[in-house]
């Protein structure tokens, strides 16, 4: 068996010790790969059989280009969960490879001044690497990594490289070959072999292929930041989204409760007060000669008072409707679209299919206010004199359905663009677990939909 100079492990007194490359590939025929590596181990066996110098430093570089494929494919896709074991099985299929004691990965930190080891693989035995203060403790090898240099130690350091040499000596480490780490030009960090037991000479052509080794664990870890960095914008989005759709809950809650407090006052006050203006002026009329020029003037304010009073019960009824609670939602339905049929002069169809009366009192009000707006958005933007409002029950669900055939719309824009109508709906959907859904097209018309489970208890 020839001995190679490719990479050798000599112990202080000589001799060759411990598992190594040279063990490994001089004794191909313990080697059980099939098909390509059996004719390559097999050839290599004849051509060191033979003599020939250059066999087993082929076998070498054929091995290491071996772990640098499985890596390449391993890390192509590798989940960001998975970076860390990845990179830690990484260094320790080095370490077997190699025959050295310690591989271990260090990041600079962001002030720069450490290394701080985040992954690591030691025989039993060996002591683990944290981190190193790099300026402080290390300033000679500090300047040859921020410089991006490939660092062998112990002969890449000066004598005065004091430090070094001292805590070499105290952690009883006889070499060590350190590989900068670079992103986009910048040192992030370093991949470092180390040997205790015996000296560790890496030939010169293996420095790329570690170089490599370093670049698909950085690009792993850097693809691993992003996807942190990523999911930690997500969840703040996510929390900003949350805090928005409390604030639009609180919002409607309190509008809700606004409107019903103005309806009662309008209702319990201001109608009042008109009827009894209504009685008085009647009085008055009675009062009067028939021939008196002013009975038509004040048979007129009459007819005005009724009106002025009938549009108060009107308001206060959309802003509060009482009949919700009084006749449920199927007759409160039917009243709002007779109501807006006559002030807005369009058709409603409007039928209700076997909905049952016992829903809670917030799936009620909701499907309500949306029939509302619904409605209003009809009578504002769809330029019809038709429209039809359907509510029913499907699968345990209350679908409510208000469709027209006018000018339609681009739902994405018109969610963007315009008022708070349709957000408003979707929201007090969302609030009653229930699903929203807008169809429409320009030139094709529009259909609003609602679907809230009706599993929730009833009011
Ligand atoms: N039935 C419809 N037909 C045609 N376009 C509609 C219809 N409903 C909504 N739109 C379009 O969608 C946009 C958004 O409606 P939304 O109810 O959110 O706002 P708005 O009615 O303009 O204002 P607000 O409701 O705040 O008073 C409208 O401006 C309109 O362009
Ligand atoms: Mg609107």
């Amino acid at each position: 068996m020839n001995q190679s100079d490719a990479i050798r492990n000599d112990s202080a007194d000589g001799e060759v010790t411990g598992p190594c490359l040279i063990d490994v590939f001089t004794c191909p025929l313990s080697v059980k790969p099939q098909g390509m590596d059996v004719l390559t181990t097999g050839l290599c066996q004849v051509l060191e059989d033979a003599g020939c110098p250059l066999a087993v430093d082929v076998h070498h570089r054929l091995q290491f280009e071996t772990l640098l494929t499985e890596l390449s494919s391993k890390f192509v896709n590798v989940p960001a969960s998975q970076v860390d074991s990845q990179i830690e099985w990484g260094l320790r299929r080095i370490v077997e490879l190699l025959g050295i004691d310690r591989s271990g990965l260090g990041q600079v930190s962001e002030d720069r001044r450490q290394l701080v080891v985040t992954h690591s693989y030691q025989l039993p035995g060996i002591p683990p690497s944290a981190f190193i203060m790099l300026d402080s403790q290390f300033p000679t090898f500090a300047r040859m990594v921020h410089q991006g240099l490939v660092v062998r130690l112990p002969d890449d350091m000066p004598p005065e490289a004091t430090q070094e040499r001292e805590y070499f000596r105290q952690v009883g480490m006889k070499s060590n070959v350190t590989i900068p780490l670079m992103a986009m030009g910048i040192v992030v960090g370093g991949i470092g072999f180390s040997s205790f037991r015996s000296q560790l000479r890496l030939p010169d052509e293996f420095i790329p292929r570690l170089r490599l080794v370093g670049d698909i664990f950085t690009n792993a870890l850097a693809r691993k930041r992003a996807d942190e960095a990523l999911c930690a914008k997500e969840q703040s989005l996510r929390q900003a989204k949350d805090g928005l759709r409390l604030l639009a809950t609180k919002l409607l809650n309190s509008q809700e409760e606004e409107r019903r407090r103005i309806a009662r006052e309008m209702h319990d006050d201001w109608t009042q007060r008109l009827a009894i203006l209504g009685i008085e002026s009647a009085k008055l009329e009675g009062c009067l000669d028939t021939q008196a020029v002013a009975l038509p003037i004040l048979h007129n304010i009459r007819t005005q008072l009724v009106s002025l009073s009938e549009d108060v019960h009107d308001l206060s009824r959309q802003l509060h409707p009482a009949i919700l609670n009084d006749l449920g939602l199927v007759e409160a339905l039917r009243s709002e679209c007779a109501c807006f049929s006559r002030r807005e002069e369009i058709t409603v169809d409007y039928v209700a299919d076997d909905v049952p009366e016992n829903m809670s009192k917030e799936v009620a009000l909701c499907v309500y206010r949306v029939a509302q707006e619904a409605l209003r958005n009809v009578a504002k933007h769809a330029a019809v004199n038709r429209t039809a409002v359907n509510l029913a029950v499907i699968n345990q669900e209350l679908m409510l359905r208000v469709q027209d055939h006018g000018v339609g719309f681009d739902p994405d824009s018109g969610r963007i663009l315009a008022g708070v109508g349709l957000s408003s709906m979707e929201e007090r959907v969302r609030m009653v677990d229930g699903e929203f859904s807008i169809y429409s097209e320009p030139g094709h018309g529009t259909t609003i939909e609602v679907r809230v489970p009706l599993s929730g208890s009833p009011a």
